[in-house]
């Protein structure tokens, strides 16, 4: 059948004479959809199927290290206690279960204190960020990032057709002094300040406790509120962790965003979204509703079974931080004997990205031909950017392969440096 015909004929582009135009498409896409570009993450990952490919592309936790065994046991108790309950449909905020045990976990990790009526459980904090786009942003309304941010909030931004403004940073994430510069500059008053205070994607930089004070305060001062998106804060090895910004006082209106994506499996789509504010909770609710009606019973009741086994995911996740470190450290290592001089790159504390920065004349969407022509791939710097796109920066990943596969992925990386223009110093 042609795709056409789906549509009902009063839908279709008319002639003159008032009859379905042949030559006109049928589907006509929302003004919106323009700003909408596929996510170059996504694009690339499809390259990188082939176990030939060293992928340091993808956000991916190590597959080895996703604890199967232990999610099937929990799917089997899952189905043999309350089968009916994890196979039918459930309230939109969430199993009331697992949202007791999300207060608990943000209170031991974050430092955030939250009542279960003021989680949301969400289809992936992904979906936590587009609730909130959804129902505060009009055209045209401002959100301030992360220059660079996170590829996924921008595109939840701009699918409402939000101006985002992107707040220079340094070594130690968004600058609080740039941030009272841009408000004070008048114009109008952004919806929103999105921040990844904990080893931020694509950077890897956290902002220090100092920092996220001051940010808070000018956020306050300028009646700004704080969408504070946290996947890495557990992914730790090394430096000194810092409250959420959501914990602090200095921070008047915040929604914190939480996910065992990169803590578990992100397979399941299971995160949390906290809200405070009773009257924006409501409205959360009233749109995920029309997103999906509710997060997967299934999922929520497998995910609140392992969970709340005493140790078991602390036990997980200290596991996943020892690999991690391990592969962190091969990486910084191999940058340090491979890569030509006059390239920086950052040291995380945690999470799963390093950023590097080549010398100015080498474009990273052009090293990537060379790269996959050498069998690894990255996700370039530039998609990453809010307004001018700094052409010569670059995300590695580095959770997702082994050791010996980082120090053989970055030294193919290294060669394909090598053979572009402008790369020597
Ligand atoms: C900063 C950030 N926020 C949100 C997400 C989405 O996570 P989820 O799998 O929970 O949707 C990611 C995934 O990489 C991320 O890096």
């Amino acid at each position: 059948m042609d795709l056409i015909d789906i549509h009902p004929p009063t839908n279709r582009p008319t002639q003159q004479d008032g009859r379905p135009d042949p030559a006109l498409p049928s589907f006509r896409l929302a003004a919106r959809m323009a700003g909408l570009k596929p996510s170059a993450i996504r694009e690339i990952l499809k390259v990188t199927e082939s176990p030939s490919v060293i992928s340091f592309a993808g956000g991916l936790p190590a597959p080895e290290l996703i604890p199967v065994s232990a999610i099937s046991r929990a799917a089997q108790a899952t189905l043999a206690r309350d089968g009916e309950g994890a196979l039918q449909y459930g309230p939109t905020e969430g199993h009331a279960p697992l949202r007791a045990w999300v207060c608990d976990q943000v209170r031991a990790t974050a430092g955030l204190q939250a009542s279960p009526d003021q989680v949301l459980i969400t289809a992936g904090s992904q979906q936590g960020l587009d609730l909130v786009a959804k129902v505060l942003i009009d055209p045209g309304d401002v959100v301030l990032v992360d220059n660079p941010a996170y590829l996924g909030a921008l595109q939840a931004f701009r699918a409402y057709e939000a101006r985002l403004v992107g707040i220079p940073a340094d070594g130690e994430g968004m600058r609080a002094d740039r941030l009272r510069e841009f408000l004070q500059t008048g114009g109008r008053r952004p919806k929103l300040l999105y921040l990844v205070p904990n080893f931020q994607n694509p950077t890897g930089s956290s902002l220090s406790a100092e920092r996220r004070r001051e940010i808070a305060l000018v956020a306050a001062e300028f009646g700004i509120p704080i969408l504070e998106d946290d996947p890495y804060g557990c992914l730790r090895y090394g430096g000194e962790a810092a409250p959420a910004v959501a914990a602090l006082p200095e921070t008047a209106d915040c929604v914190y965003l939480g996910t065992t994506s990169k803590i578990l499996a992100p397979g399941l789509r299971i995160a949390w979204l906290i809200a405070r504010d009773p009257r924006l909770y409501e409205r959360l609710v009233r749109a995920k509703q029309a997103v999906d009606l509710h997060t997967s019973s299934f999922s929520q009741r497998l995910v609140c079974s392992y969970v709340t086994q005493t140790g078991v995911l602390e036990g997980h996740i200290a596991r996943l931080c020892a690999a991690y470190s391990l592969r962190r450290t091969a990486m910084l290592n191999a940058l340090e004997r491979a890569f030509p001089p006059g390239c920086t790159w950052t040291r995380p504390d945690g999470g799963l990205f390093v950023w590097a920065e080549l010398p100015a004349p080498v474009d990273t969407e052009e090293l990537l031909r060379e790269a996959v022509r050498r069998g690894v791939t990255f996700v370039p710097g530039a998609a990453f950017w809010v307004g001018r796109s700094v052409r010569n920066t670059l995300r590695l990943n580095f959770s997702n392969a082994s050791e010996g596969r980082i120090a053989e992925g970055i030294s193919r990386l290294a060669e394909a440096i090598a053979a572009c223009p402008g790369a020597r110093p």
